[in-house]
């Protein structure tokens, strides 16, 4: 098959929900309709539970399970099907944020009964800013939840997406019966326990009097009702409409019960994006360009900690990867070769000779690479990212082992380049500042310096409300505020400089004081 046909059908996308909604579940069904795993219960949870927020040894397990489920890739009507996961936990957003870079759609999760939840939101204001194409299912329509209505409205205020309902359900809970599939005008009734594929009545005209012996008189008028609101409410699935991030489908659903996900997989495969140009500081990248071009969006160490070397993830944009061949790293300005790249699968993993864009590689790496890292065949590029976000948390960082402070210092960065954490030094005094979005991370931190650098660290409380990067075209009022303002800066990994405010009020009062200094809560300063 040639380059051109290889990305074209590629489908490399992201699930995205608040934990619990059903991301595991849906994940699971949808490899069971690729053939990639062969029994429910084969891809683990990778969320953290509840009880267990500040048990690292869950955090240790949970890593192990989510560079296996880093990647799930599967073929489905002559389609490779790349899902890439995402970790739920709100103390990793940024892991998630990092992903979204590396796929062309999501699928977003709600939980039908709970509605839009808090992480939906961040997640989804994410995809939005960057205009990535969304659909939305609402899961465990076997459940009482939300009225239908009320439930796009929700998604319409909170999510800022203009929804198109393809699908819309007969009834839910007790009473739910099946679903209406607009988009190819059948009926699949809803059987617990039964086989989907038997029970699709195709529905040309829903005043059809089969839909009444079916589901009943009185569900069959509701739902002709419904339809009819919908038809008048919402406009036309529009493809490019969706394409643009203008427009999302909604699909409603049971992912435990295995109910509406193949018309879910089945619309999804048709309309959603393969690979999309990517933007590098210098010029787009387009998929279909001879050259090969790829970044890095996620480091995972080894969990083995007697072999130190890490996978990082690499997003193909363009081009043909290959096995063995020299690639320029650029931010390190030297050429790397790859002796085994590695796909990974639901529940395996293997060496690949060469992928095409829109695939993940797992490169082996010793120390080469950090987050948002750019590899090409030699044109200086340099792919953008996600920003780092301002921290929410901070503590100082003390080394308690003295003679382990080369094997702490070397941690630390590595752990940021992975991006663990943020690492910011003072300015004042050089002491160093960690910075996380959760609690979570702390401990992962201190923990992972002892079993994989021999390394202990101690925290120290610090009250900072927020890390901010500073920008200013004026040299006269730069210099002005850097020396008024000593004893708040320090410097990000980069180098970049950052003012750490005590709080809002102090931030407040810099921006009155210095009008001429624009303070920013991501890294995103050039
Ligand atoms: P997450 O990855 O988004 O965090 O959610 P996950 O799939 O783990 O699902 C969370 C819970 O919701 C699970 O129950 C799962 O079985 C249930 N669930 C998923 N889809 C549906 C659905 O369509 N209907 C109903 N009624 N429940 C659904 P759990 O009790 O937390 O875990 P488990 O012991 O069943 O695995």
């Amino acid at each position: 098959m040639s380059r051109i046909k290889e990305l074209e059908r590629r489908r490399t996308f992201g699930i995205v929900s608040h934990p619990d909604a059903g991301k595991t579940t849906l994940t699971e069904k949808l490899l069971l309709f690729g053939g990639a795993i062969q029994s429910a219960g084969a891809v683990k949870s990778n969320k953290i539970k509840k009880h267990a927020t500040s048990d690292f040894m869950e955090i240790e397990k949970q890593r192990g399970i989510s560079v296996a489920t880093s990647v799930m890739a599967f073929e489905y009507r002559d389609r490779k099907v790349n899902i890439l996961d995402t970790p739920g936990h709100k103390d990793f957003a940024e892991d998630t944020f990092r992903t979204l870079t590396a796929v062309d759609s999501v699928i977003v999760v709600i939980d039908v009964a709970k509605g839009v939840e808090a992480q939906t939101e961040k997640l989804v204001e994410v995809c939005r800013m960057r205009k990535t194409p969304i659909i939305v299912f609402i899961n465990k329509m076997d459940r009482e939840g939300k009225d239908g209505f009320d439930l796009l409205d929700e998604i319409e205020n909170k999510l800022k997406l203009k929804v198109v309902p393809l699908s819309w359900p007969a009834g839910m809970g007790q009473r739910f019966k099946g679903v209406y599939n607009k988009y190819k005008e059948d009926l699949v009734l809803f059987n617990p326990h039964g086989k989907q594929s038997e029970d699709v009545v195709k529905i040309n005209d829903l005043n059809d009097p089969i839909l009444d012996e079916k589901i009943g008189e009185s569900l069959a008028n509701e739902l002709r009702e419904e339809v009819n609101v919908i038809e008048e409410v919402y406009p036309d699935f529009d493809r490019d409409a969706y394409l643009n991030g203008d427009q999302s489908p909604v699909f409603f659903g049971s992912a435990v019960n295995n109910f509406g996900v193949k018309e879910l997989l089945d619309c999804f495969v048709e309309i959603a994006p393969s690979p999309l140009p990517r933007e590098t500081e210098e010029r787009m990248v387009k998929p279909e360009e001879e050259d090969f071009t790829g970044f890095i969006f996620k480091i995972h160490a080894n969990m083995d900690p007697k072999h130190r070397d890490r996978i990082a993830f690499m997003r193909i944009c363009s081009g043909l990867f290959e096995r063995n061949t020299n690639y320029l790293h650029i931010r390190k300005e030297k050429k790397i070769k790859f002796s085994n790249p590695t796909a990974f699968m639901a529940e395996k993993k293997e060496v690949v000779d060469m992928a095409y864009p829109g695939d993940i590689v797992g490169l082996y790496d010793s120390g080469n690479f950090k987050i948002g890292d750019t590899l090409t065949e030699g044109e200086k590029l340099h792919f953008k990212g996600i920003p780092s976000f301002s921290p929410e948390q901070f503590r100082f960082v003390n080394n308690s082992d003295p003679l382990k402070t080369k094997q702490l210092a070397k941690g630390l960065v590595q752990l940021m380049d992975e991006g663990v954490a943020q690492l910011f030094t003072k300015q004042d005094n050089g002491r160093k500042i960690i910075g996380t979005v959760g609690a979570l991370q702390f401990d992962v931190i201190q923990y992972r310096l002892k079993h994989e650098y021999g390394a202990s660290c101690d925290y120290e409380p610090i009250n900072l409300h927020k890390a901010c990067w500073i920008k200013c075209d004026d040299p006269v009022a730069y210099k002005e505020f850097i020396s008024k303002r000593k004893r708040d800066l320090a410097h990000d990994k980069d180098g970049k400089v950052v003012m750490l405010a005590e709080s809002s009020w102090a931030l407040k009062m810099a921006q009155d004081n210095h009008p001429k200094v624009e303070f920013l809560f991501t890294s995103e300063v050039d």
